[in-house]
């Protein structure tokens, strides 16, 4: 019988739906025909470093005891609209704490890692037995699947932002395995230095036998620093949405930070705006230096050092930096999108 009067269409979904289907037009009328065009209900999210100080600051007086499950003292940021444990959807990120003297339980895990380091010296992040010792605006790669711990030899409390694939590959993949280590601490199997002087860092690298793709790799700051230093030299490098920016590449194969992530630091000078664009990359920024304002989807975050806010995806964006040349740190999701031709961007003019 056709569905032609409000009964018989009543009937037809409580059978469609009945046997486990739907229509079509049902999810179009859900979501949207253009899918790309859903706003979200509030695009602005910042998490202040003058709030998350405080807190990270009150969590080192909790006692770290792995059998009531407070291994290390990390706080998660929680987006809107992003699922359990993730900043947006495809990533996670928060700031972890390591006082003098502690450790953690060396590990390992399907969720691919970066480490951007925010305050104190003395510690180091061992990858699969390399120790890499850690300095403010440094970054440090666990990449997926390798043994990874911490521990804070110095006598500076150590704080450092983590960054995740985790929402992406735990949440969407179910790509969810982690295992500890049979002992506290893996064995230093590789000098300091091992990786980078096997790969390289960047402008040659070795033939024939490509290493691995995922490399326990470190980008120490001073080389970051001076890189955008010389961009700024060079007008013409200026890029009218982003300043002047470098990713942090995978030395041994040219490609993006991780199989997963792509992390960059961008220099915006004293007094200089960017023009609005947008993508389909979602965005996790952190402020190393300086302050300005970011305009997301019309709303003006103000920010200074320390400060962590998103752009999540297809919302115009634009930047400015006020009184000092400002240094942003950023991760973003279009390694995910690109091998599928899926990545978009639009400029605003
Ligand atoms: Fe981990
Ligand atoms: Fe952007």
């Amino acid at each position: 019988m056709a569905a032609t009067n409000d009964t018989a269409l009543a009937g037809f979904y409580e059978r469609l739906h009945s046997n486990r289907m739907m229509g079509l037009w049902e999810m179009f009328s859900a979501y949207g025909r253009n899918v790309r065009d859903g706003k979200l209900a509030e695009p602005a999210q910042i998490w202040r470093w003058r709030d998350v100080y405080p807190l990270l600051m009150e969590s080192t007086e909790i006692a770290l005891d792995p059998r009531a499950g407070v291994e290390r003292r990390n706080l998660v940021f929680t987006g809107k609209d992003a699922g359990l444990g993730s900043a947006v959807p495809t990533m996670g990120c928060g700031v972890q704490s390591l006082l003098p003297g502690e450790s953690a339980q060396c590990h390992r895990h399907d969720a691919a890692a970066i480490r951007f380091v925010i305050q104190g010296k003395g510690a180091y992040t061992a990858v699969e037995g390399e120790r890499l010792y850690m300095e403010p605006g440094d970054l440090v790669l666990t990449p997926h699947w390798t043994w990874h711990e911490h521990c804070n030899e110095g006598d500076e409390h150590v704080i450092w932002m983590d960054g995740l694939d985790s929402g992406f590959s735990m949440m969407y993949l179910k790509a969810q395995a982690w295992e500890a280590y049979p002992e506290r601490r893996h064995p230093e199997d590789h000098a300091v230095g091992y990786t980078r002087r096997r790969v390289g860092t960047g402008l040659v690298r070795p033939v024939g036998r490509i290493p691995e793709p995922t490399l326990p790799l470190i980008y120490p700051w001073a080389e970051t620093r001076d890189e955008l230093l010389r961009q700024k030299e060079q007008k013409e490098l200026w890029d009218p949405y982003d300043g002047f920016l470098v990713e942090y590449v995978n030395p041994a194969t040219g490609g993006s930070t991780l199989p997963t992530l792509s992390c960059r630091m961008q220099l915006l000078p004293a007094g200089s705006s960017t023009k609005s664009h947008r993508h389909l990359s979602n965005y996790i920024y952190r402020v190393f230096r300086g302050n300005g304002w970011t305009d997301v989807g019309g709303q003006r975050l103000e920010w200074e050092a320390g400060d962590c806010f998103i752009v999540p995806q297809w919302i115009w964006h634009s930047h400015t930096a006020t009184s000092e040349d400002a240094f942003l740190f950023s991760m973003n999701d279009q390694p995910i999108f690109e091998p599928f031709g899926l990545h978009a961007s639009e400029a605003a003019d």
